[in-house]
């Protein structure tokens, strides 16, 4: 039996429905609020509170710690699958066979060409341009070579917008940081598979013959797994949101690339290695940046702890500690960054602020040290969340297409000055 929430406005009673998700999550839906109380509607900053579509994507367990991509676990996918296998299952709904992985695999090969004309794009950035900013403009150039990916109306038109994409991107993440480190721009290797090839491109010194290294190519096909989703976040929903206009699926990643930047959100990862890395040139003294984290006059939070879902660890941010310690291991680098980190999250994890506010490392507190680990320099670390995010955005703006959903228009309430008549500029 459906379930109803009753609200009472100046005497009159409304009832509304609510809804169940498959796992027992309950929403009050208002979708006919307004036209039934004569103007009334809810208002919710940072939609703390507030869902902005049902969605069989992702499903997260902030009390719990629970992750899953369309019902696997994080912990199974991170040890048992690639990336390019958990790309096309955000997508696409489903573990792909062989035979869809290997065609999946052929197209994203056949369409990662990137034309000869966007190095004359990257060739006007100043080398010293942040990766972000170069790489959000690439994602929306594309669109001048591509033109016929921007209207998709049929799933055809989709999938061959999504496999461009899927094949151009790494390339321009990797030529975004050879840009950006003065290195000729490399072009892939179709023989290698999808990560081993991104790290080729990213890597290959010109005078070098290129040499694979296992440990790399597993760290960084687990990292960008566990970054590859994750429902509503800020990024995801300007995907959504633009994308909601009938907007092309390239710019409405590079919205969602611009909205990563931000440090409350993907651009964490890299201002997590800032502040470890002064701290310990201030000599290690947590305890002066516990109390900068905890002074409500110091504007300074203690990067890469905090989620507005997670009120426990973030299931990603405890496999990539794990990780961490076996890349440097078996890389034989020793980051006395980490041990900072792991000293803050212990005080943090025993010190009341935190624990009362229910604050946690998330996916960005450790990451970046394994990216430094990858040789990797700090302020591509967003890029690569990124890399790892492109699936979880082509599925999410994918399902709010083929749903056919509105355009996003939240309303708003008024509080500025009510109707007064124009003065004239001398009576101001
Ligand atoms: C990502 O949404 C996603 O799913 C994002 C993401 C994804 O995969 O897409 O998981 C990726 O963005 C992870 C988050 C990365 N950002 C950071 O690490 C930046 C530091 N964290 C905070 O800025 C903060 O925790 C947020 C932005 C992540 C969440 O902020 P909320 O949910 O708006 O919570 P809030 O700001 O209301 O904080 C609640 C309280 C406040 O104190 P009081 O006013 O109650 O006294 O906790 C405090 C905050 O001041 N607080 C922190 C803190 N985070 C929250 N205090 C110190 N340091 C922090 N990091």
């Amino acid at each position: 039996m459906s379930q109803k929430a009753t609200i009472e406005i100046e005497g009159k009673k409304y009832e509304l429905p609510v809804i169940k998700g498959t796992e027992n999550e309950l929403a009050i839906d208002i979708k006919t609020l307004r036209s039934a109380t004569g103007g009334v509607i809810t208002i919710d900053p940072g939609f703390k509170n507030t869902g902005s579509c049902e969605s069989a994507i992702t499903f997260l367990n902030g009390e719990e710690g629970i992750l899953r991509y369309r019902g696997y676990s994080i912990e199974e996918l991170a040890e048992k699958a690639d990336f390019l296998e958990v790309a096309f299952l955000l997508i696409f709904g489903e573990l792909p066979t062989k035979e869809q992985l290997e065609k999946f695999d052929t197209d994203i090969k056949a369409n990662a060409h990137v034309d000869e004309d966007v190095k004359k794009i990257i060739d006007g950035f100043p080398k010293a341009a942040h990766p972000m900013g170069v790489l959000s403009s690439l994602t929306s150039a594309l669109v001048a070579f591509n033109p016929s990916s921007v209207n998709v109306d049929s799933e055809e038109e989709m999938y061959n917008a999504i496999v461009r994409i899927m094949g151009k991107f790494p390339v321009l993440t990797a030529w975004t940081y050879r840009k950006h480190s003065g290195l000729p721009l490399d072009y892939g290797d179709s023989s290698l598979g999808y990560v081993e090839n991104f790290i080729k491109m990213m890597f290959k010194k010109p005078a070098d013959e290129y040499k694979s290294n296992k440990v790399v190519l597993d760290a960084l096909d687990k990292l960008l797994i566990l970054h590859a989703d994750h429902e509503q976040n800020c990024s995801t929903s300007t995907v959504r949101i633009v994308g909601s206009s009938h907007a092309g699926l390239f710019v409405s990643l590079s919205a969602g690339i611009n909205a990563l930047w931000g440090p409350l959100h993907g651009g964490a990862n890299q201002a997590v290695i800032e502040m470890l890395e002064a701290i310990e040139e201030d000599g290690g003294d947590t305890k002066k940046y516990m109390a900068k984290a905890k002074d409500k006059n110091d504007p300074f939070r203690l990067m890469g702890f905090g989620h507005r879902v997670y009120k426990n660890f973030d299931p990603r941010a405890k496999i990539i500690k794990k990780s961490a310690d076996n890349v440097l291991g078996d890389l034989g680098i020793e980051d006395p960054i980490l041990d900072i980190a792991k000293g803050l999250e212990k005080e943090a994890l025993e010190d009341s602020y935190f624990v009362d506010r229910k604050l946690y490392p998330n996916v960005d507190f450790y990451s970046g040290i394994i990216y430094r680990a990858l040789g990797i320099p700090t302020e591509m670390f967003t890029p690569m969340f990124a890399l790892g995010r492109l699936p979880g955005w082509i599925a999410q703006w994918r399902e709010m297409r083929l749903n056919k959903e509105p355009i996003g228009r939240p309303r708003q309430i008024y509080i500025g000055e009510q109707k007064r008549p124009f003065k004239k500029i001398k009576d101001r």
